[in-house]
This record gives C-alpha cells, structure tokens and sequence, in this order.
C-alpha cells in the first residue's frame, strides 16, 4: 500500500518540491506504549549529568515526559494528537539535530560519534583504517564495479548504520526497507542507466539505508562513476538542512482524515510532516526535487 499512489493527485504537485515523511507506529492494545526506541524514562539524574533547570523533573528527581517534552499533558495524549513539531515538544526547541537536544543532558565530548562520512583529508587521501570500520578490508575504488556481495562489510548492509544512527533516522526509512516488486526493480534499473548512479539492493534483494544514500563522501569513489556520483551540495559539517515550509500545517490537515481511515484499515497509525529540503550530501540522487523518489514510485501526474 502506498499512501502517494493512491492519492497521487493533491499529492504530487508538493512531492516534486517537498518531501513526505511518514511514520508508521505499530499499534499494541488499548493502551498506547512509547515507541520501540524511545528514550529510557523514570530514570534518576546520575552523578556527573547535569539536567538545565528548565527541564523540570518528578518530585523524587527522576527523568519523566515533562522533562523532555514541553508538551502538556502528553502522556495521556494518543500519539496522532503529539504535535511533534511543536517548537517544545523537545524541550528548549526546536533543535537543529536531535543531537543537540541530546547534549542538553549527556556529555557532548564523552558522547560524540565520530562522523565516519568525513574521510578524506584536505589533499583527497584517506586512512584505510577509517574505511576499516565497515569494509574488511578496504576496496579499491579504482577497481570496476564490485558487487554488493562481493563487499567484505563488517555487518549486514541493513545493520551497518545502526550502532550510530536511530533505525529512524528520518520518518520513511524503516517502512522502506522491503524488497521491491518486479515492476519497481525494473523501474530501479531504468532510473539507474538513466542518471548513471547505483541505487543497490542488499543481498536478499532489499531496499537500506545504501539504496538512497552512499556511505562515502564525494571524491573516495571517482564522481564519474556510477557508485560515485552523489549528489553534495553541503559539506559534511553542515549536513542536511531544512526550512519548515508553511503548508506544513494545511498538509497534515488535509491529509488527517485519510489517514485516520488507512489505519483503520491497516492498524497502523501515520504522521505526516511536510518539509522543505534545503541542502542535501550523502544521497544517490536529489531529492528535493522528487527525482529519488521517482526512480522507484511512479506517480500520477
Ligand atoms: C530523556 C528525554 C525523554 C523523555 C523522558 C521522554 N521522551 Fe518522548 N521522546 C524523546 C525523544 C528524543 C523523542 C523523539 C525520537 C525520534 O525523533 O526519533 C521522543 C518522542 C516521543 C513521542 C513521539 C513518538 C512519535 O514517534 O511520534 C511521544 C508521543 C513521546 N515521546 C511521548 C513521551 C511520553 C508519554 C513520555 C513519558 C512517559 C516521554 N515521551 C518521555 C525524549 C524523551
Ligand atoms: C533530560 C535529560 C536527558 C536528555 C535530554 C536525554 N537523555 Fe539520555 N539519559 C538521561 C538519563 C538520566 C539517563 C539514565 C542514566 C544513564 O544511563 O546515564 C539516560 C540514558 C540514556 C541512554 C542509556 C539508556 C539505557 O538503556 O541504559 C542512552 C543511549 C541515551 N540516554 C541516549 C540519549 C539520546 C540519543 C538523547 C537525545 C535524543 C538523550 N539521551 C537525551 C537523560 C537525558
Ligand atoms: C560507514 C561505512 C563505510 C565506510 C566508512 C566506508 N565504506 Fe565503502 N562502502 C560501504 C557500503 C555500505 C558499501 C556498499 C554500497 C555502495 O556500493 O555504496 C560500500 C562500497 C564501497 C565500494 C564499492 C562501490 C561499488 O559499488 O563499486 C568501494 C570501492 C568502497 N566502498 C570504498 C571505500 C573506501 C576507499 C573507504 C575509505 C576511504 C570506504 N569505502 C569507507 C560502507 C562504507
Ligand atoms: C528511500 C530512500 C531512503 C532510505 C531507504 C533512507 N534514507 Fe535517509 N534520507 C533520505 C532522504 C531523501 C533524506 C533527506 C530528507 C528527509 O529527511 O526525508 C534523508 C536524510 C537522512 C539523514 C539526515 C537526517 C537529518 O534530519 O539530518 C540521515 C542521518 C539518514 N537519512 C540516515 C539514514 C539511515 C541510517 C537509513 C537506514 C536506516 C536511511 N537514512 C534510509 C532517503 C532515504
Ligand atoms: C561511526 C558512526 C557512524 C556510522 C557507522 C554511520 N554514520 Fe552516518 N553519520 C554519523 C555522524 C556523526 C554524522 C553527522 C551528523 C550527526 O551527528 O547526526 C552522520 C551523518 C550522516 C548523514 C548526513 C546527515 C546530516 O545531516 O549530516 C547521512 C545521510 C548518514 N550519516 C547516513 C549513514 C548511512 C547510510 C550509514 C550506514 C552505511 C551511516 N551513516 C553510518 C555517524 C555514523
Ligand atoms: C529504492 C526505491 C525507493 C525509493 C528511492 C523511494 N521509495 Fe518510497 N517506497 C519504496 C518501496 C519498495 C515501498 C513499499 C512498497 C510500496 O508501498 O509501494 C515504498 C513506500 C513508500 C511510501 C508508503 C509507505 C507505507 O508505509 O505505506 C511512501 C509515502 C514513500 N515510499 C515515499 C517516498 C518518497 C517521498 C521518496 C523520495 C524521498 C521515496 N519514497 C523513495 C521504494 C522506494
């Protein structure tokens, strides 16, 4: 099921310029429980962190909803009414990174990841180490075309990211991690020649994380091959960005019915937000104008 197919109408003339992310939280009886990764709560502060002071606590000290969410009540609301755009539903929002919200809390030094994206030095050489943290050993990147199971990955493609990022790093990533239909895989091949890019499935003929983004930065892989051209019109540094768009509040309101009637149907439940991208690196092709999204779905015009 597809929720742009079968409304591709009002939807499509956005879809080329913004992006749909959606969100699907499975159901569990009456009652609704936090989502599967959701931050550890009625915990105590321990020694060493320090919580800012407007992060109110419960009155026995620990971590509670209305430490970190500065939405009222929020623990007796069903998820769909969560505004999770609301500047404070992450307290003292909205934050850049949900990083950064983070670091209000836990040690930003003891807790950084490193930002293994970053691996070229100011000359364009690399440390075959830092390739080491996913491949076995490093590849080549001047040898031709290597398979996705000829790679010696440390993990799974699908598990690869994981250690650093949240399995939802961003709404869509979780529900799109299926094997695509004959027709899709056709369409993914044609979409592949067309712009001279790699968009590759795992093993088991998966869509991951690396179906859309490529690990490397440009320039570790020649941008003149098709599993090196990607599209970087940010550093690394400043990564992905956004602009709210102000539509945001009429989309979700025009599609809040629907929605409440597909999970019905489909006993799941969706969010929609409706941002504009600005400045994209590490993704296959651009998104922000709908040609990623188009190498897979086909929509009506
Ligand atoms: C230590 C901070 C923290 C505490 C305490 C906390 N949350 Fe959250 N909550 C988060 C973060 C961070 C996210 C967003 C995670 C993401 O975007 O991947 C979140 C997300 C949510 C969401 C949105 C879920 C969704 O995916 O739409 C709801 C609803 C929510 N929390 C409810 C609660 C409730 C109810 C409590 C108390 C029982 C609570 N939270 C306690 C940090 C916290
Ligand atoms: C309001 C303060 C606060 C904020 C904000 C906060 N945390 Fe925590 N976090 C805690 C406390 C308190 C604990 C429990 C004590 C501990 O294990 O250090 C904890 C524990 C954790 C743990 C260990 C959980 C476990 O199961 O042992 C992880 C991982 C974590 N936080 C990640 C995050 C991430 C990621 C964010 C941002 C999305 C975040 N925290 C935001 C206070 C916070
Ligand atoms: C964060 C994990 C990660 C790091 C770090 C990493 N790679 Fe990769 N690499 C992958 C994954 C996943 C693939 C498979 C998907 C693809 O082809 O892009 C891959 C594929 C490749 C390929 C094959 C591309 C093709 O399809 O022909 C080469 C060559 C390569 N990496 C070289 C390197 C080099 C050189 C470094 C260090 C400078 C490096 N990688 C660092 C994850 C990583
Ligand atoms: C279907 C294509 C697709 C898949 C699959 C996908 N992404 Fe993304 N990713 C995107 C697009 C497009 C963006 C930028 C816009 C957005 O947030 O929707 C993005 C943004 C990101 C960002 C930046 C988010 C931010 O707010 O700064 C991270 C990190 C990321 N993806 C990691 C991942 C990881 C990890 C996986 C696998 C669990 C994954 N992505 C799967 C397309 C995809
Ligand atoms: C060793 C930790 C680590 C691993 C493993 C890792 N990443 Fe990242 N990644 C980072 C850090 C750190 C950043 C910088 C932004 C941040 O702090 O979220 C980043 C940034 C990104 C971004 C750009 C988002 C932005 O706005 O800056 C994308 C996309 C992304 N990673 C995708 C992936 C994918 C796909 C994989 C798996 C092949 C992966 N990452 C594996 C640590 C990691
Ligand atoms: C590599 C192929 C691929 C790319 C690229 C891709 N998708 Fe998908 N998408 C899928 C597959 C496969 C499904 C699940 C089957 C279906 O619903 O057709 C899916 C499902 C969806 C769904 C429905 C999710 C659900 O749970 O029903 C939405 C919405 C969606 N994609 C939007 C996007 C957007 C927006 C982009 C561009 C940022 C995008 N997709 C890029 C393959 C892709």
């Amino acid at each position: 099921m597809s929720i742009v197919r079968s409304n591709a109408k009002p939807v499509v003339a956005g879809l080329l310029m913004v992006l749909v992310n959606l969100f699907a939280i499975a159901e569990e009886g009456e009652r609704e429980k936090l989502p599967p990764l959701h931050h550890v709560v009625d915990v105590a502060v321990p020694d060493g962190m320090s919580v800012p002071e407007a992060f109110p606590l419960s009155a026995d000290g620990h971590i509670v909803c209305k430490t970190c969410h500065g939405i009222e009540g929020i623990e007796e609301l069903p998820f769909d009414e969560v505004d999770r755009d609301a500047p404070e539903f992450h307290r003292g929002g909205p934050y850049r990174r949900l990083t950064d919200f983070c670091y209000r809390c836990h040690d930003e030094q003891a807790y950084r990841r490193p930002n293994i994206h970053e691996l070229l030095d100011e000359q364009g050489g690399y440390d075959e180490k830092a390739c080491e943290y996913c491949h076995r050993k490093a590849p080549d990147p001047k040898q031709e075309r290597i398979r996705p199971d000829e790679l010696e990955l440390r993990l799974p493609s699908r598990k690869l990211c994981y250690g650093c990022h949240l399995k939802t790093p961003h709404l869509n990533a979780l529900n799109h991690q299926v094997e695509p239909d004959e027709e899709m895989r056709k369409r993914i091949e044609q979409a592949e020649q067309a712009h001279g890019v790699i968009l590759p499935l795992d093993p088991d003929g998966r869509i991951t994380c690396v179906t859309c983004h490529t690990p490397h930065p440009r320039g570790v892989i020649d941008p003149e091959r098709p599993a090196g051209k990607q599209v970087a019109d940010t550093d690394l540094e400043e990564g992905i960005t956004y602009r709210e768009h102000p539509w945001d509040a009429v989309f979700r309101e025009d599609k809040r019915e629907r929605l409440a009637r597909m999970a019905e149907e489909v006993g799941t439940r969706y969010t929609l937000t409706y941002r504009r991208l600005v400045k994209e690196v590490l993704l296959r092709l651009p998104a922000k104008d709908g040609t990623l999204c188009l190498a897979c779905h086909e929509f009506e015009r």
